[in-house]
């Protein structure tokens, strides 16, 4: 079983990296084999709404880093996406990303029967997580993935993905905020459970 998780954020290794790597670490432990792609590190051109997609699975753009990150997405049987918000959106390499799959999807999903879950993480409480999960989750499931929240036997504490926030608390009037999503101990709850949830549908997809 292989999970591939893509980090948008615009920073490498910060927090939205630590909270894809909590859903990695979770996955491994329950025995599978794991990647972090980070698109910081890739080259890809913005699509160029030529439309060729329209006639044949295929990518008119084939000079860029799109075609070697569309082969650990094929060979995937799981694909986590992880993006900071930006302006209550995901980030520009996270929606650059996205535009450049719809070879993928428009004669047929290539990537149908996976399964897919999404993160994000934000500086504000209500900084705009929601709409950057709903935006995440939409797209797997337009590409015909399986998509898996943070629903747990247990209860409570469901959310469609999961979800970090620098803010910790406010006092006198003055906000303090976390040094990072490591003391965010929800979300990394919530990475772990989205991690549970999507090993267990590929274990029930794959019989
Ligand atoms: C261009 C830009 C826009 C942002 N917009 C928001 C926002 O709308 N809401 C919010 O709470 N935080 C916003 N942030 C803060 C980031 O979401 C936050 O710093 C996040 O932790 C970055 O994730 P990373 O550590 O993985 O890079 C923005 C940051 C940048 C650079």
């Amino acid at each position: 079983m292989k999970i591939l998780a893509i980090n948008g954020s615009h920073r490498k290794g910060r927090n939205t990296a630590a909270m894809l790597q909590a859903v990695l670490e979770e996955a491994a432990r329950l025995g599978a084999e794991t990647e972090l792609v980070e698109l910081a590190d890739y080259h890809i051109k913005p699509c160029q709404a030529c439309n060729k997609c329209l006639a044949k699975p295929e990518c008119s753009i084939k000079d860029d880093d799109m075609g070697a990150l569309a082969e650990k997405m094929l060979a995937a049987d799981g694909i986590v996406l992880g993006s900071p918000v930006y302006w209550a959106n995901v980030t520009t390499y996270m929606k650059n990303f996205m535009d450049r799959t719809r070879w993928m999807h428009m004669v047929k999903n290539l990537l149908h029967g996976k399964v897919g879950g999404a993160v994000t993480h934000a500086g504000l409480r209500n900084g705009g997580q929601e709409f950057a999960l709903e935006i995440m989750n939409r797209f797997l499931a337009a590409q015909g993935l399986y998509v898996v929240d943070t629903r747990d036997q247990e209860g409570g504490l469901y959310n469609s993905g999961a979800m970090g926030t620098m803010f910790e608390s406010l006092a006198d009037g003055k906000v303090s905020w976390k040094k990072g999503v490591h003391e965010d101990a929800l979300a990394i709850e919530e990475c772990r459970r989205l991690a549970r949830n999507m090993v267990a549908l590929i274990k029930r997809l794959k019989g």
